[in-house]
């Protein structure tokens, strides 16, 4: 045990686990400089690895969010709990360009567990998430492909909200414009329930049988016309998750990496919400790869959210055929996070080593069967999709028509908490029209441990909550 120097342990205990008081919360009101920080506060959980948490006013919810999709072993995991101990009496930090022995092992790992040809690519890390991953690709990008500084990336497509990816990301509400918009080129994802190209039969993330893949035929005509030269690189989520829970159909994403592949154009999968097991694989080009035996796998990776189950930590996969950056090219004082990369050396053992990933794909299962039935008597229920615990539930006013029925999904959102239980919500999207939000999915994304048990009870709750919020609209 560790012993303080200069405080008592129990001076430490107060000014993190003491219940906070009224005062405390009033004053955080006016310090706090985002006005979105919701009424509930979390305080933890139940006990430690659950896929509940608390709240200060008493109730235990059942998280299907995992917290934005990072929490992949619970709440509060004890073994990452004891992973952090360990690591922060050995190195917390370093300058990044210090190697240490976690570091080793963490670039080892990442190398050995990556996808296709990914698999003993070059890893970097950082400790801010997904955007900075995405930024490293980025330069990686200009310092491998020195032909322009413009990128593919996808409509309803989300890439983070630092200032370089916000122009990359679906259009937010939010009171500024992006920055650097002439870098990003927007191509059509293929989201088959809503084909622009009016296919009507692409359901569950599959596609018509009758489509002859348009938007990838666009995606190579926006190429080959491309006015200022060759784009050097494609970002694309190979699922789309803040979009709408979106997989892209395996010929779309063989027919990407071919055509990038013949322009050179360096191919980026954004894994950070399908990365470290949430499909029921480790990767999403795994998932791929065993259910078509296809390699989609990209030439850079970038990954985040339950990389490390609950710690902060971004990281980006290179294939070995690309240049190294400098450390200029890539620096920030806190790119080297031991405890964010021992949480995720000790993620990745358990995610091997007890059956998480089946348990994924078995509960993942069990709750998409579940909406499947359930959508015979509720015809709200448009398109449920997958895989694993990635799961998506679209709700529309008319089967036929398929317009989305936000309203619907809003009062859900708060119906479910009122039964106990938090589910996500797609993120708002600005209709072309300007000023309109269509949101109307619903996310079920809970931790990768959930068991039998705590699995029929989100079905109980999700059918509770449809039908009592379908009665009050
Ligand atoms: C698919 C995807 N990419 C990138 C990001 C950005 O990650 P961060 O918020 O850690 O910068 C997110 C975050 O939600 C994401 O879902």
């Amino acid at each position: 045990m560790v012993e303080p120097r200069y405080l008592k342990k129990e001076d430490i205990e107060r000014i993190l686990t003491y219940p906070l008081n009224e005062e405390e919360l009033l004053i955080c009101r006016r310090h706090h400089l985002l006005t979105n920080a919701r009424d509930h506060v979390i305080t933890g959980s139940p006990e430690p690895g659950s896929v509940y948490f608390k709240t200060q006013d008493g109730q235990e919810i059942l998280d299907c969010t995992s917290q934005a999709w990072v929490y992949n072993l619970g709440h509060n995991n004890p073994d990452i709990s004891y992973a952090i101990y360990i690591q922060s009496q050995q190195v917390t930090h370093s300058w990044s360009h210090f190697l240490n022995p976690v570091r080793v092992r963490f670039c080892n790992k990442i190398a050995e567990i990556s996808p296709g040809q990914l698999k003993g690519g070059k890893v970097s890390v950082n400790n801010s998430g997904g955007g900075a991953a995405l930024e490293c690709a980025i330069r990686l990008s200009l310092i491998n492909n020195k032909k322009g500084n413009q990128f593919i990336v996808f409509r309803r497509g989300y890439h983070g909200a630092n200032l370089v990816m916000m122009g990359a990301s679906q259009r937010l509400p939010m009171r500024f414009e992006a920055w650097g918009k002439e870098h990003w080129v927007k191509s059509f994802f293929p989201y088959c329930y809503r084909c622009p190209w009016n296919y009507k039969e692409g359901y569950e993330g599959k596609r018509d049988k009758s489509c002859n893949l348009e938007c990838l035929e666009f995606f190579r005509e926006s190429i080959e016309m491309y006015p200022t030269g060759t784009p050097i690189g494609c970002i694309i989520e190979p699922m789309q998750g803040p979009g709408g829970q979106i997989p892209a159909p395996v010929d779309f994403l063989i027919g990407l990496k071919a055509i990038c592949k013949n322009n050179k154009i360096i191919l980026i999968y954004d894994e950070a919400q399908t990365g470290f097991g949430r499909t029921g694989k480790m990767f999403a080009s795994d998932w791929y790869h065993s259910i078509y035996n296809k390699d989609v796998s990209p030439d850079i990776m970038t990954l985040t959210k339950g990389a490390a189950a609950g710690i902060p930590i971004g990281i980006t996969v290179a294939s070995q055929k690309l240049r190294t950056l400098t450390e200029f090219e890539e620096h920030s004082t806190f790119s080297s996070p031991p405890l964010a990369m021992a949480a995720c050396l000790v993620n990745v053992e358990i995610l091997q080593k007890n059956k998480i990933l089946e348990n994924v794909e078995k509960q993942g299962n069990k709750i998409t069967l579940f909406i499947k039935d359930l959508s015979e008597e509720i015809p709200e229920i448009g398109d449920i999709r997958g895989p694993g615990l990635f799961i998506g539930v679209e709700f529309v006013k008319d089967r036929k028509s398929r317009e989305p029925h936000n309203k619907l999904l809003e009062s859900l959102i708060h119906i479910a908490w009122k039964n106990g239980i938090f589910f996500g919500e797609q993120m708002q999207i600005i209709a072309s029209t300007g000023g309109y939000f269509i949101q109307n999915i619903l996310k079920i994304k809970p931790p990768l441990i959930i068991n039998d048990e705590e699995t029929d009870r989100v079905c109980e709750l999700f059918e509770k909550s449809v039908k009592e919020t379908i009665n009050s609209l």
